[in-house]
């Protein structure tokens, strides 16, 4: 059912080569003292129900420094004879448990494909901790990830701290490795954008196949298994992040999470759902009509979230602060809605964050980084003052509306009684402006309009 949608595609990029991660790698390393140790864990799996696990995800800095994705792994870098080592623990090859769990790469697929000086069995981390903290003046690692990593570091600092008197070497610091991660995370490299425009069309492809798939015998969750099928189906691991899929008053709910009501004829559905295609993310939202033709009033606002979306992306480019694009979505939405008659304030007082009536009905920022995470690393104010846009660095430009009537804290205007739109893609900030990675995914009212409700 997917093969012509699948056909819109085209191939999958190249995966991440080893010489980049290894340059990442000595990019975080010179930023490190010579007797400085870096230990980083993977992320522990977690349980669904009894004896059932989630499917797993490894942490988002492991994957970038290594691409390794297995659970159980530890990787401990250290300055050794002139030069930074890694050493990468995973969980050794076991025939039993590989027959229950599946096939692992082992001790030795590690060293053979991995970009790692040495590999060993994680079986065998606490022993060479204890050693490789002999001569380390300062330990990166995050706790509160792994809590028996964490006591293995403890004891083992505490037991040099004791020595340390005598030798005179040992731990006096950890500090968190995550923010020189981030920022090495925040503009992204030309391989990783190719994962990311892969996760993009992957993404905007499923968008596209649910509304021609929409009509108003269906079911949020219908639509739904149509955009995660079809994650699945083109190759990608699944969803970024769980989907929104509401119709109607549900749609003005901004983590709605049931997605199991009816789709009503004269409802607009918002659909809030993105792929993640090797550790990348993609994070589309679209908002339709479910019998395929807006009406005046649904018109209205969708255009006038759309205008706000483009006057967003107009200002992803080098050099302004990453702020720039709400402010220009937020400009947008409040001249609109006061010309509506839905705000009756000045254009200043409309946007003041505390008393403004903007907030009334759009209340959540428009961007955040996209990267690994869907809501990527990176501080967004350094020091305090608004970062500026840099060449490779990717973030989502989501404005919407809602006007949720059952709220009681508001007087929601009947023409617009329980109508959510938001309008989702993700921009990389080029030389050139700004390039939308997800500008495959039907978009304006006349696309959508053509579309939905109609095979491919
Ligand atoms: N899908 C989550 C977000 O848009 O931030
Ligand atoms: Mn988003
Ligand atoms: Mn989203």
């Amino acid at each position: 059912m997917f093969d012509k949608a699948l056909s819109l595609i085209g191939p999958e990029p190249k995966p991440i080569s080893n010489e980049e991660y290894r340059s990442r790698q000595s990019k975080l390393f010179s930023q490190f003292g010579e007797n400085e140790l870096l230990i980083l864990c993977s992320s522990p799996e977690t349980i669904h129900s009894n004896d059932v696990h989630h499917p797993y995800r490894s942490q988002s800095d492991m994957i970038y420094l290594t691409g390794w994705y297995e659970p159980e792994s530890v990787m401990v870098a250290q300055f050794v004879d002139d030069s930074w080592t890694v050493s990468i623990f995973v969980q050794p090859k076991d025939t039993l448990k590989e027959i229950w769990e599946g096939r692992r790469p082992g001790v030795e697929g590690a060293i053979k494909d991995w970009p790692v000086d040495h590999a060993y069995s994680i079986d065998d981390l606490e022993e060479s901790l204890n050693q490789s903290i002999v001569n380390s003046s300062r330990i990166y690692h995050r706790t509160g990830i792994r809590t028996e990593i964490d006591s293995m570091v403890f004891d083992a600092i505490q037991h040099r701290g004791r020595a340390r008197q005598m030798a005179g070497t040992g731990p006096i610091s950890i500090e968190d490795p995550s923010s020189r991660i981030a920022e090495l995370r925040l503009c992204k490299s030309p391989a990783e954008i190719e994962q990311m425009k892969y996760a993009s069309i992957v993404s905007s492809i499923a968008h596209e196949a649910a509304m021609r798939s929409c009509n108003t015998n269906r079911t949020e969750n219908q639509i739904q298994a149509i955009i995660e099928g079809f994650f699945v189906f083109s190759g990608t691991s699944g969803w970024a992040y769980p989907s929104i899929v509401g119709c109607g008053e549900n749609a003005t709910i901004l983590h709605y999470k049931e997605n199991n009501s009816p789709c009503k004829d004269g409802e607009v559905i918002l659909i809030d759902a993105g792929a993640e295609y090797r550790g990348y993310a993609s994070d589309i939202t679209r908002s339709w009509p479910i019998n395929g033709k807006f009406t005046d009033a649904q018109k209205e606002i969708y255009q006038l979230v759309l205008d706000s979306q483009e006057a967003a992306i107009a200002e992803c480019v080098v050099g302004k602060p990453y702020n720039a694009p709400h402010d220009a979505a937020r400009k947008v939405l409040a001249e609109g809605l006061i010309e509506l008659g839905i705000i009756n304030q000045s254009l200043e007082e409309a946007l003041d964050f505390n008393t403004g009536e903007l907030r009334n009905w759009y209340m959540h920022n428009t961007s955040h980084w996209i990267g690994l995470d869907v809501h990527d690393v990176g501080v967004y104010k350094p020091n305090g003052e608004p970062r500026l846009l840099e060449e490779g660095m990717c973030l989502t430009i989501e404005p919407g509306l809602y006007f949720g009537s059952w709220r009681p804290d508001v007087n929601c205007p009947p023409k617009y009684s329980n109508l959510g739109i938001r309008i989702e893609d993700d921009v990389l900030i080029t030389s050139n402006g700004p390039e939308v990675l997800t500008a495959a995914c039907p978009k304006t009212i006349d696309e959508i309009e053509s579309i939905v409700g109609k095979s491919f």
